[in-house]
């Protein structure tokens, strides 16, 4: 077998691996406890971005933002809340929100 050939099925090897690694970090959406923020959160008007959109003073932000279960990629919501307290303000363990 000459060399490209190799290359190329390691390259596919990788690849399927890859994807398969994805769709099991993916599938494990872990799902949030209830009540998931006002544990800490008494006062949303506080924790709301500055640039969000003008939705009013303290109306839960998962009663926008709900987790959706059919989704798989994390949104501009998840990303940000991850963010925010894995360094950034603080350092929570998964368990704050996350029911594991
Ligand atoms: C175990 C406690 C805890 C839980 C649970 C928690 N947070 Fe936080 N959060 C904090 C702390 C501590 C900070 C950093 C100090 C601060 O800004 O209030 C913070 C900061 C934030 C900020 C940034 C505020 C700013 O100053 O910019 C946002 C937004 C936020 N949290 C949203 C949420 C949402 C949404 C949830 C639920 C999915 C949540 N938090 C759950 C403790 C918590
Ligand atoms: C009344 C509905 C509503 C509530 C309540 C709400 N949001 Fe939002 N939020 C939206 C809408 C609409 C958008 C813009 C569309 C989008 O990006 O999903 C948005 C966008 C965002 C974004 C993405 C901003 C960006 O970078 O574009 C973040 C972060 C966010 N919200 C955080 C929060 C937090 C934290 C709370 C609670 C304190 C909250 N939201 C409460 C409706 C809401
Ligand atoms: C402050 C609360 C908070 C903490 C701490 C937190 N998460 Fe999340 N996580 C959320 C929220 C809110 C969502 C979006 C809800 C949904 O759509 O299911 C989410 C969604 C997710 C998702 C689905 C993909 C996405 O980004 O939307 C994964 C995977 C995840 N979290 C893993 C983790 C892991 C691993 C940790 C610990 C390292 C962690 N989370 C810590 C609040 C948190």
């Amino acid at each position: 077998m000459d060399v490209w050939k190799k290359i190329a099925i390691h390259t596919c090897g990788i690849l399927l691996m890859c994807a398969t690694f994805i769709t099991i970090v993916n599938a494990a959406r872990p799902p949030l406890k209830d009540n998931a923020c006002a544990t800490c959160h008494k006062d949303y008007g506080a924790i709301i971005p500055k640039t969000h959109p003008d939705v009013g003073k303290g109306a839960a932000c998962l009663s926008c933002h709900a987790p959706d279960a059919a989704r798989t990629e994390a949104t501009k919501f998840s990303t940000q809340i991850h963010k925010v307290h894995q360094g950034e303000k603080t350092k929570l363990e998964c368990t704050a929100c996350h029911a594991l």
